[in-house]
This record gives structure tokens, sequence and C-alpha cells, in this order.
């Protein structure tokens, strides 16, 4: 019955002490196996580069003595964010910030990249067009903009990198589904190979430089910007927290992906054979959305989902923690609890067969319905999955499936983050017991409460008490967008102008 099938899921889905100390030790392993060379792991641990001409200039490093008018675009996959910051230098700090959010539209998302670009380049016309009078850039000066593109880049200099692949390949699909598609109706009309999965789209953009991109659609539209950084939006974030925070020594995002950027030693990575900066440092961007390991709790709702994924056998921790697939993997459970165990019934709602029909947000507020006859969730399975007249033995039902897949994918995140910690030497106790910030962002941290809680729980659990007394885990909303401006002010061609 569907009691026995929920007791299999919780019990393929726990995640004790034991094995999260397992798959943070392995995340240690492939980061120092990722550092080590490239391709020398599933992560990536891209390096963010730094300033290559004398004098070496460690290029994350925030002075908070930047000052001016500087610009940032956030592209994190549906819909791009563009902001202004006016920057008080040592007294000021940020005097006063515009920010404008535009969802891009279905069918660019699916086109060229010339086509996105123009877009994108067009509404950052307008808002640089409608900028008001409390907003000063000095006579003579081009503007200058950080730009945050939320996908794996292989960086080629601070402001230069091409696209190494789409991922959140689901973006695509969501936004489908949004419009009344489903996946197959788009995956025709973005020319896919369905059988293959292979993704037109992605052929036409990897292995651009996104910078030159983007820069050659600004000038078509008679915008004269230099792009002065090129970030992920993990790095933008451990930036923008850095800024008011020095402590913050790592990021990571929890949205539609998930990431994380941690500050490395540059001695630790055997891959970089460029010059060392100054401070020693570089931050890393670790792509961890693409870990595996055979300690991961996977069940044969995650091992479907991935098989018939566009991306199959690709980014496996993301599949398990990202806003993108948690809805999804508490339909798959809820719909073989239907059909196996007629939950819901004689037959199987059909739109609960329907791919991607349960978004990560339908299930955070079911999971969080506090009323004693769970009405949200008998509104939400209603309107989302037409599942009309519910009982409450249902209702409960589908709450402990959001649950258990909610807190596995937290505590998974949680034992990512001790793996950075481990690799950065903080995860044991020491004489100062430092303060340690981990900034985080991203739509399922923000609007899932429970997840932040089911993380602390789990750190609290993984840690050492006297040494999670010393880790904050730091809401930095919208961080990425300021430090990329910021990164964009602590590379700006005017700096040795200045000093
Ligand atoms: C935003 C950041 O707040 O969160 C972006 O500004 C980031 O840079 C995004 O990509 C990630 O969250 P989501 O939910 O949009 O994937
Ligand atoms: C995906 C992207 C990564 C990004 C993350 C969060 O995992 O590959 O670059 O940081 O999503 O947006």
């Amino acid at each position: 019955d569907a009691y026995a099938i929920l007791s299999d899921l919780e019990e393929k889905c726990a995640t004790p002490i034991m094995k999260l100390r397992q798959v943070s030790n392995a995340m240690t392993v492939e980061m120092h196996a990722g550092l080590a060379s490239e391709g020398g792991s599933k992560l990536k641990m891209l390096l963010s580069f730094v300033d290559n001409l004398p004098p070496v200039v460690p290029s994350w490093t925030i002075s908070r003595d930047e000052e001016g008018l500087y610009y940032s675009l956030d592209l994190a996959g549906t819909n791009f964010r563009v902001i202004r910051v006016q920057l008080g230098g040592k007294e000021g700090r940020v005097i006063k910030k515009e920010a404008k959010q535009v969802s891009i539209p279905p069918h660019l998302i699916v086109g060229t990249s010339n086509d996105l670009f123009e877009f994108i380049a067009a509404e950052l016309a307008n808002f640089v067009a409608s900028e008001g009078e409390d907003f000063h850039l000095p006579v003579g000066r081009q503007r200058e903009i950080g730009f945050t593109f939320s996908f794996p880049v292989k960086e080629h200099s601070f402001s230069s990198g091409s696209s190494i692949k789409w991922t959140k390949g689901f973006s695509i699909i969501d936004t489908g589904i949004g419009v009344g598609l489903d996946r197959r109706q788009l995956s025709q009309q973005n020319g896919d190979d369905i059988t293959t999965g292979r993704r037109h789209c992605q052929l036409r953009v990897v292995g651009e430089d996104v910078v030159v991109e983007l820069t050659k659609a600004m000038e078509r539209k008679g915008l004269e910007m230099r792009v002065a950084a090129l970030v992920n939006d993990t790095i933008g974030t451990l930036a923008g927290g850095r800024y008011y925070d020095p402590d913050v020594v790592a990021a990571v995002i929890l949205g539609n992906g998930t990431n994380a950027a941690y500050i490395e030693q540059v001695k630790a990575i055997p891959k970089w054979n460029g010059l060392l900066p100054k401070s020693g440092e570089m931050v890393i961007n670790m792509e961890w959305g693409s870990f595996r390991s055979a300690h991961l709790p996977m069940t044969e709702y995650d091992l479907t989902l991935d098989a018939e994924s566009l991306n199959p056998n690709e980014q496996i921790f993301e599949k398990l923690i990202s806003g993108m697939y948690l809805g999804e993997i508490v339909r798959r459970v809820l719909l073989k609890m239907a059909a196996e165990a007629s939950l819901f019934g004689d037959t199987v709602p059909p739109k609960l067969e329907k791919p991607f029909m349960l978004s990560t947000p339908d299930i955070s507020e079911m999971h969080h319905d506090t009323s004693s006859d769970l009405r949200v969730v008998g509104e939400k399975l209603k309107d989302v999955l037409e599942i009309t007249n519910t009982c409450l033995r249902e209702r409960k039902m589908v709450v402990e499936v959001c649950g258990i897949i909610t807190r596995r994918a937290a505590r998974l995140a949680a034992a990512g983050i001790v793996g950075i910690l481990k690799k950065q030497g903080r995860d044991a106790s020491t004489s100062d017991n430092q303060r340690t910030v981990v900034a985080v962002d991203g739509s399922l941290f923000v609007h899932c409460a429970i997840f932040g809680k089911y993380l602390e729980g789990a750190l609290r659990e993984i840690l050492p008490h006297e040494v999670f007394e010393t880790i904050v885990i730091k809401l930095v909303n919208d961080g990425s967008g300021l430090g990329a401006a910021l990164l964009a002010a602590s590379h700006s061609q005017y700096i040795e102008a200045k000093e």
C-alpha cells in the first residue's frame, strides 16, 4: 500500500550522520582531484581568473574603497536582472542601488545566442536611458559592467570566458510549461532530438565567448559599455557577501540550480599555471551540481528522472537538491502511490502523469501548511493536479513525501558545505575558533523556510559543537548583482588613473 511505498522512500532517502560524513568526505576528495588537473574529477573546480598583468592584483578582492557608478547584469536562466549602483568609496559605500528584473521570453531561451544577447542588450539600453539624476558618471568615462553568467564558463581572463555547457536544462522546459507546452512540444519546438536528448540550442552557444557576444550586442544597440568582469553567480554572491562581512569564505546558490564557490590557496591548485597572485588566494567555482558519489542516497525516482532528463548522467547532485527538480521527484513518488496503491482513488489522475506538473514552490507551500485539515494541500492538489476531494490521510501522505525529499536535499547541501569547510581546514576545532560565514542565495533557500532549518540541523549534527557555533549561514539577497558590480569596480579601467 501507499504506506509501504512511503516507508521504502524514507529508508532510501535516509541521511544519517554517517552517510552525510561520507558525502562530505567524498566532496573533499573530488575537490582535490578537480584542482589537480582539468577533467580530474566530475567537479570542474573552475578557476576565476586573476589579472595576470603585473602588478598582479588578486582580482576577487573587494577593497570597499571602490567608488563611482557601476552596473551589473545577472543572467540566472529564465530571467535576468540589471542593476546600477553608485558606490561611495570609504565613507559612502553603497549610496544608491536600482535594479530591474526582466523575464526572458521562452522563444528566446530556445533560440540563438544572438537573439538572446540582442534582447538583453536592448533591455540594458532602456535601463541606462532611464537613469535618474542621483546617479553620476564622471564626464568622459565609459560605463562599466560586471556580468554574472550563472552557467559553467571556462574563464580565459577576468573578463572573458566561453560557456562549457548549459545546465539547469529544464529551465527551458519549466518556462515552457508555464506557457502551456509540455516537454515533448518544447523539445520539438526547440528542434531537439528527443530520443538522444540532445538539444540543438546547446550546440549553438557552447564554446562561444559570452562577453564577446554581449559586447557585440551592446555595440549594435549603440551602448558604450565595457564588460569589466565575468563571474558565476556563486562568485558574485561571495563577493557581494564579503563586501559587508569579511568573514565570508564561501557562497552557495540554492535556487533552480545549485552550486558553490569558495576561497582557495593558490598553492593548493596544481592545475593553475599562472602567476601567483599577491594574496596567494583565488576563488574557485566548484560547479558542485555535477558532483556524484556512490554514497548519495539515490532512489528509483531519481534514477528515472535523470535517465529521462535532457542531460542524463550529469548534474546528479543538482538533481537531488535544487528547485528545478524537487517538485518533479515528489510528483514521481505520488504517481507510483497513485498507480500501485490507488492513492487518490481507482484511476491515476492524468495531470499527475505529466512531467514537471508539480513545482518546487508547490511542494514548499504544501509542506508549510499548518492548518489542521491541511487545507492548502487540498487546494494545491485540486488547482495544480486536478485531484479533487482529497481526504486528510491522502493530504498527510503528500506532506510526508514533500518533507522527505526536501529534507534529503537540504541535508545533502549541508554535507557539501562541510566538504568545503574541510577543504579549508575550518571543520575542526582550533585554538582561535575563527568565525566562518557562508553566503547563500537562490529562490529555494529564500522561499522554502524549512530548507534552511533542515540544512542548519544537519550542520549541527555533523560538526563538532564548538565549530558549529562559529559557522554562520547568511542569506545575501541579490548578493551576486552587487558582487558583480563591485568586481567591475575593482577592475575598472580607470583604477590606475585614480591611483
Ligand atoms: C539570485 C541571484 O538571487 O539567485 C542570481 O541574484 C542567482 O545570481 C539566483 O542566479 C539563483 O536562484 P534562482 O532561484 O533564480 O535559480
Ligand atoms: C547551475 C550552473 C551553475 C550555477 C548554478 C546556480 O548549476 O551550472 O553555474 O551557479 O546552477 O545558479
